[in-house]
Order: C-alpha cells, then sequence, then structure tokens
C-alpha cells in the first residue's frame, strides 16, 4: 500500500525520506519518489540551468526523483548535491496505471513548482482532469494525483499565491479519499499535508518537522505524533504546525507519544518480520493483560471501555465487526463474549456489514476489530454505527489510529507494530484482549468468581504456554518439518467445531497469504454435509481438536477423513489413535474457553514454514498489502 513521508527542518531532507520510505517498505509497493525544495536564497534547477544572474527572477523549480523498483534504487538516482530542508516522498502502490516511472510519485504541475504524493483514490479525476486540460495543463502520466498537483497550481493564482489556501480549495473539489502532502518550490518554508480516509500523522522534533502516513516512518526521529482527523489539514513549518478543516476552521490537536521500539522495525535474529512477530506473542501477551487482571474481584479491569457496569449489563446483544484475520479474531472474542457473559454476541466482516443497511440497535454493543486502526471498511462500518446512534468500542493495536479516535471506548491490544503483511501476534492479543472483556461482561452478568478466578489463572497462564510451543519447535523443528511435505499438495482443508472453528479458519487464512497455496477452512461438523467429496490422498487436512467437550465428535470426523484416504495433521493435546491422524502436534493445555489461542499459535507456525520452504515473499506476499486505507 502506498507509503507518505514528509520533512522540513535543518537538515537535508533527502537522506530522511529515503530513510523514512525504507521503513514503509513492508508496506508493498512498486515505485519510490521524492521531491526536495531548494532552499530559499538557492538556485531552483532550472534557474541554473538559465543565464548568468538569471536565477533571481527566474521560477524555482522542485529537485524531483522517481523510479519503478525499490527505494534502494531510487537512493542510487538521488545525487549528493540534492539539497534542501523540505521535502516529500511516497512509495506507490500502483491503482490508476501500471507500475512506472512515469506514474510514480511524487506529481509536479506543468512549472514543476508543486509537488504531490498522494494516497488513496480520487475518484472525480478524470472530469477534473478534462477540466484542467482545457484550461491548458498537460499530463504526464495516468494517476489519479498528477490532477491534484495541476488543481493545486491553478488553484494558487485564486489564493494570491497562499499555499494552504491553495489546498484547502483544490481538496473541496476532490471527491474521494487522500492522504496528501503538497511542497511548492516558491515557499519552501512549509508543506501542507491533508487526510481524508487515508491517515496522515505528524511528528514533532526539535526545530523539526515530519509527517507520514504511517507512525513506522517516524520513530526514529520523534515521539511526538499527531494524527489528523477525516477532512483535517496542517500546514507544517520547521517550528511547529497549525491544523484546521476543509472549510478553514482551525483545530486544536494534542500530541501523543508513540511507545514503540526503533527497534521493532528490525527482523533483528530473524530472518522474516513474520517469524520475529510469531515469537513475540509471549511479550505482546503480557502487555495485553498487564494491570488489566483484578485479582480481588476475579474481574477485569477496562476503564477504557467507558462503561459502568450498569452499561454494561443493559446490552442485549454484542456485534463485532473486523475484517480479515481481524474479522476471525472478532468471531473468536464472540464466542468468549457469549460463553463467559451469556450475552449472544456474533461477529460480522465490517466489509460486508456497511454495505447493507444495518439494523442499528440501541441495546447492542458494537464492537469493532483492527489491528491498524485504518482499515478503510472497517472505520466505515464504525462511522455508518454512529451516524444511526450506536455505540462502538475499539479493539485495536496502534494507538490514536483513525479507528480507534472514531470509537466510544475500547481497548489497545499493545502488541507492538506489526510489520509483515500477515497478522499474527495482533491475532493472538485480540483474542486475549477478547478474553479480558469477556471475563468483565460476564462478572457483571452471572459468572461466578469461581469461574472468574479459573479465566484469570488462565490468561496468566498463556504467556509462558505461548513459549513452550515457541521453545518446543525451536528445540525439535517438528512444525517446519511438516510444512515442508503438506505444502508440496495442491491445497489443504482445515477443520475445526465451535471454538475450534474460527482456529481454523485463521490457519487456512494464513498458509494462503503467505504461501499461496489454497487452503479451505470448514466446520468440521459440516464436512459431509458436502466437501467430503474433496477428500483423499491429493488434499489432506488440519485438524483443530481440542480435549473439550467435542473431542468424541471431532474424532469421529478424522475417521471420516482417513476413511477415505486423507492425511490428516491434527493440532490438540492429546495424540489420537495413529488411525485418525498420521500426523500430531500438541500443545498445552488451558481453560477450554483459552484454548483457542494456543492451538492457533501451531497453524501460525505451519503458514511461516510453508512460505519458506516455498521461497515465497514471506514479509510481502503477492498482491497483499498491510493496512487496506482504501475502499
Ligand atoms: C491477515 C491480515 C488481514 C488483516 C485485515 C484487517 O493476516 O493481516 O486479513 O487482518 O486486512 O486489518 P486490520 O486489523 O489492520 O484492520
Amino acid at each position: 500500500m502506498c507509503g507518505i513521508v514528509a520533512y522540513i527542518g535543518p537538515r537535508d531532507a533527502a537522506p530522511i525520506l529515503l530513510e523514512g520510505l525504507q521503513r514503509l517498505e513492508y508496506r508493498g509497493y512498486d515505485s519510490a519518489g521524492i521531491a526536495v525544495a531548494p532552499p530559499a536564497g538557492a538556485k531552483g534547477a532550472k534557474a541554473a540551468k538559465g543565464a548568468r544572474g538569471a536565477h533571481q527572477d527566474a521560477p524555482r523549480e522542485l529537485r524531483v526523483r522517481k523510479t519503478k523498483g525499490r527505494v534502494a534504487d531510487l537512493a542510487e538516482t538521488v545525487p549528493a548535491r540534492f539539497k534542501g530542508g523540505a521535502g516529500i516522498g511516497h512509495t506507490r502502490w500502483a491503482t490508476h496505471g501500471e507500475p512506472s516511472d512515469a506514474n510514480a510519485h511524487p506529481h509536479t504541475d506543468r512549472a514543476g513548482r508543486i509537488a504531490v504524493v498522494h494516497n488513496g483514490i480520487l475518484e472525480n479525476a478524470d472530469e477534473l482532469r478534462a477540466r484542467l486540460r482545457d484550461e491548458g495543463a498537460e499530463f504526464l502520466s495516468e494517476t489519479d494525483t498528477e490532477v491534484l498537483a495541476h488543481l493545486v497550481s491553478a488553484q494558487l493564482a485564486e489564493a494570491d499565491g497562499d499555499l494552504e489556501e491553495a489546498v484547502r480549495r483544490s481538496l473541496q473539489q476532490v471527491v474521494g479519499t487522500y492522504g496528501v502532502a503538497v511542497l511548492d518550490a516558491e515557499q519552501p518554508d512549509r508543506i501542507v499535508v491533508a487526510r481524508n480516509g487515508s491517515p496522515i500523522v505528524l511528528g514533532i522534533g526539535e526545530k523539526e518537522m515530519f509527517a507520514a502516513s504511517d507512525v513506522a516512518a517516524l520513530v526514529r526521529y520523534t515521539r511526538q505524533v499527531v494524527h489528523l482527523d477525516d477532512g483535517e489539514l496542517a500546514v507544517v513549518r520547521a517550528d511547529g504546525f497549525r491544523t484546521f478543516t476543509e472549510d478553514a476552521r482551525a483545530t486544536a490537536k494534542q500530541p501523543s507519544t508513540v511507545d514503540w521500539e526503533v527497534g521493532s522495525f528490525d527482523t533483528g535474529e530473524y530472518e522474516h518480520f513474520l517469524a520475529k512477530e510469531i515469537h513475540e506473542q509471549p511479550a505482546a501477551v503480557e502487555r495485553t493483560l498487564s494491570g488489566r487482571i483484578d485479582d480481588r474481584f476475579a474481574t477485569a479491569h477496562l476503564g477504557g471501555l467507558n462503561l459502568d457496569p450498569r452499561e454494561a449489563r443493559a446490552f442485549r446483544r454484542v456485534k463485532v465487526l473486523g475484517c480479515g484475520s481481524a474479522y476471525y479474531a472478532g468471531e473468536l472474542g464472540a464466542q468468549l463474549i457469549e460463553e463467559l457473559s451469556r450475552v449472544p454476541a456474533h461477529a460480522e466482516p465490517a466489509s460486508e456489514f456497511r454495505y447493507r443497511n444495518p439494523v442499528i440497535e440501541a441495546d447492542t454493543l458494537y464492537i469493532a476489530v483492527s489491528q491498524s486502526g485504518e482499515t478503510y471498511d472497517t472505520l466505515a462500518a464504525v462511522q455508518e454505527i454512529k451516524r444511526k446512534g450506536g455505540r462502538v468500542l475499539g479493539v485495536v493495536n496502534t494507538v490514536g489510529s483513525a479507528i480507534a479516535r472514531e470509537c466510544d471506548g475500547g481497548l489497545y491490544l499493545h502488541a507492538g507494530p506489526e510489520i509483515s503483511v500477515a497478522s499474527t501476534k495482533a491475532f493472538t492479543s485480540t483474542v486475549v484482549a477478547f478474553a479480558l472483556i469477556a471475563l468483565h461482561f460476564g462478572r457483571v452478568h452471572d459468572l461466578s468468581p469461581a469461574d472468574g478466578r479459573r479465566i484469570c489463572a488462565g490468561l496468566k497462564a498463556l504467556p509462558d504456554q505461548i513459549r513452550q510451543i515457541l521453545d518446543h519447535e525451536k528445540k525439535t523443528g517438528q512444525i517446519a518439518e511438516l510444512a515442508k511435505r503438506y505444502a508440496d499438495h495442491p491445497g489443504m482443508m482445515f477443520v475445526g467445531r465451535v471454538r475450534g472453528w474460527p482456529v481454523a479458519r485463521e490457519g487456512a487464512q494464513k498458509l494462503k497469504e503467505v504461501s499461496y497455496v489454497h487452503a479451505e477452512a470448514y466446520p468440521a461438523s459440516e464436512l459431509k454435509h458436502g466437501p467430503l467429496a474433496l477428500i483423499g490422498p491429493e488434499l489432506p487436512t488440519v485438524a483443530v481438536v481440542p480435549d473439550d467437550e467435542l473431542l468424541e465428535k471431532n474424532l469421529t470426523t478424522l475417521g471420516e477423513i482417513r476413511a477415505r484416504r486423507g492425511r490428516v495433521l491434527m493440532v490438540g493435546h492429546t495424540a489420537p489413535d495413529v488411525k485418525l491422524a498420521e500426523d500430531t502436534v500438541l500443545v498445552p493445555r488451558n481453560e477450554p474457553e483459552l484454548d483457542p489461542i494456543l492451538l492457533g499459535i501451531p497453524l501460525q507456525l505451519l503458514a511461516y514454514h510453508a512460505a519458506v520452504a516455498l521461497g515465497r515473499d514471506v514479509d510481502k506476499p503477492r498482491n497483499l498489502a498491510k493496512s487496506v486505507t482504501v475502499e
């Protein structure tokens, strides 16, 4: 997905922009570029080419380099004399037009005075392009973004050369989503940024300022950040910033502190972020739980929900919304809430919910789940609920993100930044966060203190139990070995019952996403209603089989698969008869309600090792982006 960085201050912008773009590489991209404004008093590129002394009057021109390919390729094209303390940079993931040098951002106006980098989609770009063409603009790319560069340029004259006013007026004419940064060669003391549906974060430094679409690009330089809201702009100068709305009303923003470590953005001792993040799970879960277990009342202490006990009791239903792995984590969350509090709870993909004119009920509590806090479909679902007067909580990893800010309360995961496209530690921490919510709701309803204590103890045991699973794999390499054998098949079936079913869904999602091996998940109970026809030696099954009240039923399913000569890899608590599963991976037992958290870990390892065995781009699987901030 596209990434934006901007810098303004006493240092040269180019190396900082290139470094920032490298930090955004994990999001996936196909081209990259930067634009730098020559310092005040220096000659622009055009002036330098002109006659001696002509630069006094010649228009200043931005220094722009952009290329299809990697940030490292871009860096090679940037000469040492690329001086200037204000600049913007971009990594592009093609939407309008193929990946090419011409389509790479930044895009400039005809004079090379205005440069724009943009994430999102401008829906009325064709209409605006036609109008600007009539007014004499020439377009060099197929992108919607180039339209914006020409539009800002056209508006500058009408705004008496005031850049922020020109950007504001331009954005008022635009239909669509954007995170945008605009640079003007004639005003190198400022950069204008704006957000509508695609994130922009300001970073506050010592007499220097940064902006980016992702905190990852900023943490090396500053921990003080300001998240823009939709419909908000900022004019950023080296010594500060000013924010305002699209209708020119000033807004007041409080900086927040990012607690992410710079080291989180390196693979460290691991070959891939995915492996690192899988192994970070014990610590991530510890942080999710930290300070939230209330032993005295055998409940969870969750002040951020902003619900007093009376309000927490009043909800008749819970609806959980998220996309992809966040949705599967939400399914486990809904099960936990229903099981522990006996309040009916259900999860639905936010991407579907938002399009079906959902009925919003006053006595339903809505919970939005998102690692990034920026997934557009989930954000749109939250906005739809709020517009209709519903109450929404957020279970979100990224502090200050759009979804977190839009919700009425919630819980941060504190899982740390997740760089690999495939979600692992955020998935696990989300389920743990739901266990806390379920415990809290359970204890304001009818969950007994004894059961509350049982869940508290189970939660506390989780980090060590996850560590045991990971240590066992480090010692034996069992799952890596199995992954090699299983990845050899054209596809895999994943099955589970009730608590095991979302675990199976997430296991299949992880496998297909990072290894590109086709994987299908089914409730074990549904197998005989159709998909059993697929089972045979060429389609192995991964079965999630905890030792719970459904064990016997699950073993019967395994028998049915084996009878069709299907190979079975069982993940569970006790090895069954070898006739039922050729391979078994065992995990420690926790409380039945919490067991899914542990059963999911081997499936992450299976996907990871399958991807490695097949030589895939593990952290950046093809066609995928880390956060989907477009519709
Ligand atoms: C899968 C994965 C995606 C995300 C989904 C939602 O490994 O990463 O399915 O879970 O795009 O993203 P967030 O949680 O950022 O809203």
